[in-house]
């Protein structure tokens, strides 16, 4: 009966947790966007008040779209180019404030401009009708044509979207293109993924026999990969798209400087200007890949570690509090650090990330992307080790507790002088594991644009044009972190072995 009771107990307290994420959640991703635009009214605009004062333009992109936006070295640093950022840069000028680029998954802008985590959004997007609804757009800068992606050797298998039925096709997720293929290529087998690179080692591996791009990527590609051609008689009949600014709704005075920008550069020579820029960028190749790509290895390496560093710390701390809670004679306390475990162990983490990212901005706080990693990282790992603890603690045999209680301690003396050293044999070795997990974990904190190693992969495939590479060079990379860890692990726990 009284079992029953608790459970009842926290499954409410369960829903009530979860009732409490769902209004940010939901607003995260919101459709509906008219509420989720914080700018207010029409004659106050809050973007264009925010950019003036605060001096700094907050651009969001996906990098991973060359000539559009993609990293490439210049003057040996590490710099995000292509004609977008010249357009960006040109509206930041006008407007006398500093360009700040965000990097973000495709999939990940509109929800960081509505929820004002960007104040716009250049990244090759096209006005769609289900975006309006969210967002407004500028005037556009570029009409574009879709073009299908095949291996040079498959050239003459396909002459219009009826081809590929039951064929493997390739698309960005939440884009147009996606779109486009649903909609005129209904016998295809779609593969959505998050990034270019990705789409074009899946087609270079024969994972999919197609992929859809937008046109100027399409042609970077191939020009880069002789392996690679386009299926010129392959047409859409709503191939045609523009390309546009995405700023919130309600930021009038923002848009009208916008387009003001917009109809300089389109009106003039800048766009073909860029677009070479952006061309010459693209075709840098005078060092190796190695020499030219190592340093991102390295600095994504030292953001991996710093992660995993404070997730496991501030997640020791957090979780040694949550086992004492799940340890404690107080129901309440019991409950909540159920709750809290079983939620954070229940749900992936990569939900979780977007949570704390979305979140901290719902709630006002203004934290960098590394910060929110941080914070989600530990929140998760506190879970985690909040068990470990539990079971170090409970491995111990009763009859020491018992024993030392009987010669007099009290339950705090008996736990510190007596369990605890004994526990914390148990502990160290899982803790020394979860470490080695967190490494790998904290690779899913890329998406909301920290520059650890797997983010930087996905910088390194779109900047080199090569994708299967630089995979296997992060996995040697996160191969010898988590082995020499778990070796010097193996080393510590060996120590306390023999030091009984
Ligand atoms: N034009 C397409 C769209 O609006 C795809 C843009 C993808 N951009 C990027 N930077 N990956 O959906």
């Amino acid at each position: 009966m009284k079992k029953w009771k608790n459970w009842l107990f926290s499954l409410i307290a369960l829903l009530a947790v979860a009732g409490s994420f769902l209004p940010a959640a939901a607003q995260a991703t919101s459709t509906s966007g008219s509420d989720t635009a914080v700018a207010t009214t029409a004659e106050t605009d809050a973007t264009y008040e925010k950019v003036i004062s605060s001096g700094k333009l907050i651009v969001g992109l996906s990098a991973d779209y060359a000539p559009y936006e993609f990293h490439a070295t210049v003057d040996g640093k590490d710099t995000i180019v292509g004609f977008d950022i010249s357009i960006a840069q040109h509206i930041a000028d006008s407007l006398g404030v500093e360009l700040e680029i965000q990097e973000l998954g495709f999939d990940a802008l509109l929800g960081a401009l509505t929820t004002n985590k960007i104040d716009m959004i250049i990244s090759g997007m096209s006005p769609t009708p289900e975006r309006e609804e969210q967002v407004d757009f500028s005037d556009p800068y570029m009409t574009v044509t879709q073009k299908v992606v095949v291996r040079a050797a498959d050239k003459d298998k396909y002459t219009s979207t009826a081809d590929f039925n039951g064929v493997p096709v390739g698309v960005q997720k939440q884009t147009t293109q996606e779109e486009l293929a649903q909609t005129e290529m209904t016998g295809s087998v779609l593969t959505s993924l998050q990034k270019v690179p990705d789409l074009i080692t899946n087609l270079t591996t024969g994972k999919v026999d197609a992929v859809v791009l937008e046109g100027p990527v399409a042609d970077a590609y191939v020009q880069q990969n002789t392996t690679l051609t386009i299926a010129d008689d392959v047409t859409f009949v709503n191939g045609t798209k523009q390309t546009a600014v995405a700023v919130n709704k309600n930021s009038p005075q923002f848009l009208a400087a916008i387009n003001d920008s917009i109809s300089e550069i389109t009106g003039s020579d800048l766009l073909a200007e860029y677009q070479e820029e952006a061309n010459e960028l693209m075709f840098q190749d005078d060092t190796s890949f190695f020499e030219k790509y190592m340093p991102y290895f390295i600095s994504g390496t030292g953001y991996t570690l710093l992660l995993a560093f404070v997730g496991v710390l501030f997640g020791a701390v957090l979780g040694s509090v949550f086992a004492l809670m799940k340890l404690s004679k107080y129901k309440i306390l019991r409950a909540l650090a159920i709750i809290y475990i079983e939620y954070v162990r229940g749900t992936p983490l990569l939900v979780q990330i977007f949570i704390v990212y979305f979140g901290t901005t719902m709630l006002n706080l203004n934290v960098s992307n590394l910060v929110a990693g941080c914070i989600a990282l530990s929140l998760n790992s506190a879970a985690y080790v909040a068990e470990i603890i539990r079971a170090g603690i409970g491995a111990v045999n009763k009859g020491q507790m018992e024993a030392a209680r009987s010669l007099g301690m009290n339950q705090t003396q008996a736990m510190r002088y007596i369990v605890f050293p004994q526990a914390i044999k148990n502990i160290l070795p899982a803790l020394g594991n979860e470490f080695v997990t967190v490494i790998k974990e904290s690779s899913v904190v890329s998406v909301i644009g920290v520059a650890e190693l797997m983010f930087q992969t996905g910088v390194v495939q779109g900047a080199s044009f090569r994708a299967f590479m630089p995979y296997v060079i992060v996995s040697l990379i996160y191969f010898v972190l988590t082995f020499a860890l778990s070796r010097l692990l193996g080393v510590a726990e060996r120590r306390m072995k023999t030091s009984d």
